[in-house]
């Protein structure tokens, strides 16, 4: 990493404004040298069709599925214009399946003015032109569900673009069917405090609420505290009408084949809602209600970040996104840190798991009985992890990522360590996070197999490094960072222990020490990612399989680096990885 990590933050003062952009994050932190990158803070911050896990019912498909993130603007382009679409992903079905993902999440695909990269829909029922057409779309679901490939789309309920119709509707001065479909005040003079708002666009006499860019205005789900006369209650037949519209969406995709939906910042609909979001999330139990009735194969992954709150209010996963300070950014972005980069997961980091577990544990045990914890490699909002380790440090990070329980998403080309390229112009209001955005680098013809279009006309510019890596340079190498991937994801597969529902249980985990010992079942794992020998001490205990009281014989059944067991004593050498089965 080139660029020493700075740290500034600010507090978001509400405007009435007219133009520019806006965001909506309580604090946004720059760690990229002057290059920001933002962050979420908590502001909004085969078939048995489904089973029962706590007392929820829950598409079977998700206990064994490994995900893959699309970026359906940079992954295959096959009109030559240089942005990727439905028919290069339908092109490329056979790659994930070979990686071993079963499962997809893409990218909104819907018509829009892209002023957030398509987070700004403008028709939730109309595929954007240069993706394809409608038929692509239902082509891509038959041939991924061929496949036993599921296919997540992008659920944005908070916000649509200031050009859907819905929003031009609001705007009229004469009342119509879509006047409370927004948040509104009833005065072009008052504004709204603690929310970015805008006035002086509008026929009618008012400003709007916005839900993250200026392009984005917020949908009207009501308000937890109404402290004004405009404010409506999340009963308010308008509000209700705003979740059935949404319903009306889902019901438009599943019916065409689609497996559920990644949901964008599901954790805003309902502003100055109480700490527990306990109206955001009725309104998800009722969405959940309406799935497990119509279709209880589909399923709903939040971007939340809160699992305590998204898995009780009725999502099958959360994902475990990157916040400052939290479990997952001591792993492997813990970057902006005064004193240096102490993620686990850096051969040089001195990290500590202890900062991890005390983040992760009681999630995972307050909701495990609910639904899922998701563990990302990356996604389009945060710097590639290859940004700061190296392909052999990734290795063991993907390693531990894809033993956790829960359900994990690769984003694509993490696979094969594609690079974060610092310091890109921005591309539809992507600004930093542009970096992870570009085409996906599959071999060595033009612009490594993405498209054929000129280089200058690609959607975003690739990674011009002599050893930038691709699909084909590692595909026969079986040392490389994609066939360990795919090894790691086989046995994830091949394991019902290490699958979503598997128990976890921490073996030895010491402040500041390594190695990081665990249990999935009857496997014990063991992870050293530093770059110094590591070694422990475990207890009979350890070796124990679940449904006998003497110990066991380990087998190892995968490895990364060497290791020694001698007696109970484990001895990792640096950078080393090992499942034992217990036999
Ligand atoms: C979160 C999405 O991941 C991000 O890309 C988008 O800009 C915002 N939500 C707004 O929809």
């Amino acid at each position: 990493m080139g660029n020493k990590a700075k740290n500034k933050s600010f507090a978001h003062a509400p405007i009435i404004s007219n133009q520019n952009i806006y965001q909506i994050f309580a604090s946004v932190t720059f760690p990229i040298d002057e290059c920001t990158y933002p962050r979420y803070n908590q502001i909004y911050t085969e078939n048995v069709f489904h089973k029962i896990k706590g007392d929820m019912t829950m598409p079977a498909w998700l206990k064994d599925a490994v995900f893959y993130e699309i970026y359906p603007q940079t992954f295959k382009d096959t009109n030559n214009d240089g942005i990727g679409d439905i028919k290069g992903i339908i092109e490329k079905l056979d790659y994930v399946k070979e990686l071993g993902c079963n499962a997809l999440w893409i990218n909104p695909i819907y018509d829009s003015p892209f002023k957030d990269a398509g987070y700004d829909v403008r028709d939730y029922k109309k595929v954007a032109p240069r993706y394809g057409t409608m038929d692509d779309v239902e082509r891509l679901f038959e041939e991924a569900h061929k496949r036993n490939i599921h296919v997540l789309l992008d659920l944005v309920p908070g916000h649509t673009s200031e050009e859907h119709e819905w929003f031009t509707e609001s705007k009229k001065a004469e009342r119509n069917e879509f006047s409370d479909r927004y948040v509104w005040t009833n005065c072009w003079f008052h504004g709204i405090a603690g929310h970015p708002y805008v006035g002086g666009e509008a026929e009618r006499d008012g400003c709007y609420m916005l839900n993250f860019f200026k392009c984005q205005p917020a949908l009207n789900y009501g308000f937890g505290k109404i402290t004004a006369d405009w404010q409506k209650s999340p009963e308010d037949p308008a509000c209700i009408a705003t979740r059935e519209a949404l319903k009306d969406v889902m019901r438009f995709w599943l019916d065409k084949g689609c497996d559920g939906f990644r949901v964008d910042m599901a954790d805003s609909l309902v502003k100055d809602d109480d700490e527990n979001k306990s109206n955001t999330g009725k309104i998800w139990k009722n969405i959940r209600e309406m799935l497990d009735n119509d279709y209880p194969e589909a399923a709903i992954i939040s971007e939340w970040s809160n699992p305590q709150q998204a898995l009780k209010n009725g999502f099958h996963a959360d994902f475990y996104l990157d916040h400052q300070g939290n479990g997952y950014n001591t792993l492997l972005r813990d970057n902006e840190t005064p004193g240096g980069d102490h993620s686990f997961l850096k051969k040089d980091g001195e990290g500590d798991i202890m900062r991890f577990l005390l983040d992760y544990l009681p999630k995972y045990d307050d909701t495990k009985d609910d639904g899922y914890i998701s563990f990302i490699t990356c996604n389009h909002d945060t710097p590639r992890a290859r940004f700061t380790l190296s392909p052999e440090e990734l290795k063991i990070a993907w390693a531990l990522f894809l033993t956790l329980p829960g359900v994990p998403f690769i984003y694509y080309g993490d696979e094969i360590g594609m690079r974060y390229l610092n310091g890109l112009p921005t591309k539809e209001g992507g600004y930093t996070r542009t970096g992870s955005r570009s085409p996906m680098q599959w071999d060595s013809t033009q612009n490594y197999g993405f498209s054929n279009a000129e280089k200058e006309s690609l959607y975003i510019p690739q990674d011009e490094s002599e050893d930038a890596p691709t699909v084909e340079k590692q595909k026969d190498d079986p040392d490389s960072l994609l066939n360990t991937t795919k090894a790691l994801i086989a046995l994830r597969h091949q394991y019902l222990d290490l699958q979503a529902d598997g128990s976890f249980e921490v073996i030895y985990a010491e402040k500041e020490q390594f190695p990081f010992v665990y249990r999935r079942g009857n496997l014990l794992i063991a992870i050293n990612p530093s770059d110094k020998k590591a070694s422990c001490a475990l207890t009979p205990e350890a070796f124990t399989r679940k449904d006998e009281n003497k110990q066991s014989a380990a087998h190892g059944v995968f490895s990364i680096g060497s290791h020694s067991l001698s007696g109970n004593s484990l001895i990792m050498e640096a950078q080393s990885f090992v499942v034992f089965e217990l036999s």
